[in-house]
């Protein structure tokens, strides 16, 4: 296959959010300007060498869609010892992030504002990655955006090579039949272990922060399911 074949593929693919813009705070602008050439990195940059990027080896995990960045900033606060890489396409998402980032003097988080996909087949070196958050990813709630879902046996074969051996893939949603999807995605593919026993969703462990809309969701009596896989090989 030509160059120029593989490049229409791209172009073509499915992707899983739609870019919309929204406004930025004065401080989210501040944030891009000033701290995103600090803590951020571009698709453009190539393949990451994760000791530079954090001046150390810690655990590495990555959390694709971060949203506003309160989970993430909880977990490497909770977690000093760990290195945490973001990566989030809205914009005023990243700029939160980046303010929270210096308000707390975090120094384990590292951000992206490029498409997950392209930061993971681009830039993250392969069996590099002790873990893979994916906390309430969009659920494209009607059948026809169904191939808009980023949980796909592609997605899940590029995890797995992106993870080392015994690295963590935890999925977390609040929609019932997306929470069906990605099992019977994961179950399917191939190298992973469901750490709960097939067919099993976990209760949410400890370093998963609890989010606002999450509480609410609590008291309103819906659902959230957690899944966690394990890579075997
Ligand atoms: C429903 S929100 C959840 C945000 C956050 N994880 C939370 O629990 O509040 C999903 C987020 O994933 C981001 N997203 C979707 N596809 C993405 C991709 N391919 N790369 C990076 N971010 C993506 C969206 O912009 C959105 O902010």
């Amino acid at each position: 296959m030509s160059i120029d074949a593989n490049k229409k593929i791209t172009l073509r693919r499915i992707r899983s959010f739609v870019r919309r813009e929204g406004r930025l705070t004065k401080g989210q602008q501040r944030a891009l300007d000033e701290l995103f050439p600090r803590y951020g990195i571009t698709v453009q940059q190539g393949r990451i060498n994760f000791d530079v990027l954090f001046g150390r080896r810690g655990h590495r995990i990555l959390e694709i869609g971060f949203g506003n960045g309160v989970s993430l900033t909880e977990m490497a606060a909770n977690h000093p010892e760990n290195d945490y890489l973001g990566i989030e396409v809205h914009r005023p998402g990243v700029g939160n992030l980046l303010l929270q980032i210096e308000r707390q003097a975090l120094n384990n988080i590292r951000v992206s504002n490029d498409d997950a996909l392209e930061v993971l087949e681009q830039q993250i070196p392969d069996a590099s990655l002790d873990a893979v958050y994916l906390f309430f990813p969009d659920p494209w709630h009607k059948r026809k955006h169904h191939k808009r879902r980023i949980v796909q046996s592609d997605f899940a074969q590029l995890v797995h090579r992106k993870l080392k051996s015994g690295g963590i893939f935890h999925m977390a949603t609040d929609w019932e039949n997306y929470a069906e999807h990605m099992m019977d995605v994961m179950s399917t593919a191939a190298g992973f272990e469901n750490i709960a026993g097939s067919g099993q969703y976990i209760t949410r462990p400890e370093y998963r922060p609890l989010t606002k809309f999450e509480q609410r969701g609590h008291r309103l009596g819906h659902g959230v399911w957690d899944l966690v896989f394990r890579k075997m090989e």
